[in-house]
Order: C-alpha cells, then sequence, then structure tokens
C-alpha cells in the first residue's frame, strides 16, 4: 500500500520519492520503474518488505522498523564502472548512519561494501542493473537496508547489529534524508571526477588495512594482507611469497570479525 504525500518526507529535488507501507522488495519495484522508463532519481521506501532480497539471493530480513529503500540511477557508463558506484553507497550509508551515532561508536566500511558497526553488519546494498545493446548501462538499482530496531538473529558470514542496540535514536524519515542528501552530493562528485575520490574516502572509511585476512570463494579460501583498493573496486592483497593478488569476489573474514 502507497503512503500518501511520500510519507511527509522533503528530500532534495533530484529524488522522487514512491512510499510504502508494505511491498514485496523495493528492488523489484525500483526497477519496475526503471522499465517504464522513468528518469533517474526516483526512490522506492517501505516501512516494510515481504520478500527482501539479499546478495547473493539470500533473504534480507524485513520487518517494520528498519530503512528498506532503493534508489534507480542511469549513470553514463558500463556495467564495470557501474558496479563501482557500490562503495559511493557505502560512503553514503557509513556518513549518514554515522551522524546519529555517538564519535566514540566504531563504525567502519568492509569490503566490498558492508557497513559495520563495532564490527557487526548493520547496513547491506544490493546493486542489479541492465545495461543495453552497446554495453552500456540501462540502469541501475541501488537496495540498501539499514538495521534500524531490528536485526536478523542468523546472519551468514558476520555478526548483526541495530542502531537502536549501538545507542542511536533514529527517526526512519531523517536517516533517509540524511542518506539522501549524501547521495547526491558523492554521485555529483562521481560524474565530476570519476571514482578516484570515492575510493579515497571509501579507503579513509575502511577496516583492516594493514591486517591479514582470509578470503574465501565457493571452492577455495586463502590469507594474505589487505593493502589496497585498486582502480578497478578490487581489493589489493599481498600474498606470503611477497606477491600481490587481486580479489573481485569472495567474503572476506578478518581475525578481529571472525
Ligand atoms: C546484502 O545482502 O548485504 C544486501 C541487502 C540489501 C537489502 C535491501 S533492503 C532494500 C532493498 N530491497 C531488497 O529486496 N533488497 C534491498
Amino acid at each position: 500500500m502507497i503512503m500518501p504525500n511520500g510519507g511527509g518526507v522533503h528530500l532534495p529535488p533530484f529524488f522522487e520519492l514512491s512510499a510504502f507501507q508494505t511491498i514485496d522488495s523495493t528492488n523489484v519495484e525500483a526497477r519496475r520503474l526503471a522499465e517504464l522508463g522513468l528518469p533517474e532519481g526516483q526512490i522506492v521506501w517501505a516501512l516494510k518488505q515481504e520478500s527482501g532480497v539479499g546478495r547473493r539471493g539470500r533473504q534480507w530480513s524485513s520487518p517494520e522498523g528498519n530503512l528498506y529503500c532503493s534508489v534507480l540511477l542511469r549513470p553514463d557508463c558500463d556495467a564495470t564502472q557501474g558496479a563501482k558506484l557500490s562503495f559511493l553507497i557505502a560512503v553514503a550509508l557509513h556518513d549518514a548512519i554515522a551522524e546519529f551515532l555517538s564519535s566514540s561508536v566504531q563504525m567502519a566500511l568492509k569490503w566490498p561494501n558492508d557497513i559495520l558497526i563495532e564490527g557487526r553488519k548493520t547496513a547491506g546494498i544490493l546493486l542489479e542493473s541492465k545495461s543495453n545493446s552497446h554495453n552500456k548501462l540501462d540502469w541501475l538499482v541501488v537496495g540498501t537496508g539499514i538495521n534500524v530496531a531490528n536485526y536478523p538473529k542468523v546472519t551468514e558470514g558476520l555478526p548483526a547489529i541495530s542502531l537502536k542496540e549501538a545507542g542511536a535514536l533514529v527517526k526512519l524519515d531523517e536517516l533517509l534524508k540524511a542518506y539522501c542528501l549524501n547521495l547526491e552530493k558523492l554521485y555529483t562528485l562521481w560524474k565530476r571526477d570519476g571514482f578516484d575520490p570515492i575510493r579515497s574516502l571509501w579507503l579513509e572509511r575502511a577496516t583492516g588495512i594493514g591486517s591479514e585476512v582470509t578470503v574465501r570463494l565457493p571452492k577455495d579460501s586463502f590469507r594474505g594482507v589487505f593493502k589496497n583498493l585498486d582502480e578497478s573496486g578490487a581489493l589489493v592483497l599481498t600474498m606470503k611469497d611477497g606477491s600481490t593478488k587481486l580479489v573481485t569476489a569472495g567474503e572476506v573474514f578478518f581475525s578481529h570479525t571472525e
């Protein structure tokens, strides 16, 4: 059911809000708007999702009390370049959440795009896109879920936390607005200067640089020292024999979050 008047939220003019009480998935609705040909800046917000989707086809627990939204973007680039927008979104989410947390609470970003509070996952990002016949992105939908009041009891890989448990009293519309303001600012920077400044902002907020990490792939697992994020968005690891390995997929575990 749609909320009249966008739930009374005022977002920057770039955004066109559709607000729902309940929806199957905000990503599904944003994809539908994309296919209808609507311009970028459409944002779908729901108080509750019946079929929230996470990365790798996992279910995303979506009870009332958390923030679920998806933004439609139409960046002028190919899918490989567009995929790096997940780092921009991670920075935007990080900075929006930080506005509501005490500075004594530790926040960090974890490759590729998890947002951690005290080493526990507080938000997730799901990018979906479609390219046209010229290999350019037709649309890109960025879905974000933030654990505001609740978090799933069982998670794969990482323990979870809510902003409430971290001591933040947040109204969903205020958090949505803070996220949108950051997103628009960073997207304008991206359009002007490309990925490089976003990469620097992500690295400033990243956890574990210089630490040993374990990377788990479906059929392989290896350890190395997390050195950098390269210009393609890959994690740069230094291996025991001194060689460099670029990681473009897989799950990363740090000793302090395992
Ligand atoms: C992850 O697995 O870390 C990504 C989770 C993304 C969940 C959000 S909630 C809003 C949007 N709608 C969905 O169905 N999924 C994304």
